[in-house]
């Protein structure tokens, strides 16, 4: 199980437990699921409307879950959140992305805090 905490200033924070291990769940499914109004149009890494911060709480280095997909790569570049220095240096010191796409990242079984 992996605890993940939705946080927008406009709204109370809400935390819900995300099923890991299927590995298909995206976090825009969870937090529709979970009734969170996470803006999207899409729903396939095309628009970047669906952008997030996703931070690690639980202290494991690394996760975050998983590599950013081509299409996120190209999107946070598009929407200046992520240089093209930085994403070499991400891929080089196998570091995660603060930002995501939510309807392409899939939760994985650790702890996340998504701002959105
Ligand atoms: Fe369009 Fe996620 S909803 S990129």
């Amino acid at each position: 199980m992996a605890l993940v905490t939705f946080s927008n200033p406009e709204y109370k924070d809400k935390t819900v437990y995300a099923v890991a291990g299927s590995h298909t769940q995206s976090l825009l499914k969870l937090a529709r699921e979970n009734k969170i109004p996470i803006e999207f149009e899409c729903e396939d890494g095309d628009c970047g409307t669906c952008l997030v911060k996703v931070t690690s709480v639980d202290k494991k280095p690394g996760r975050m879950g998983g590599p950013l997909t081509e299409k996120e790569k190209s999107i946070l570049r598009q929407h200046g959140k992520i240089t093209k220095e930085e994403l070499e240096q991400m891929i080089v010191d196998d570091l995660p992305s603060p930002w995501r796409l939510a309807c392409q990242m899939i939760v994985r079984d650790e702890d996340i805090l998504v701002e959105y």
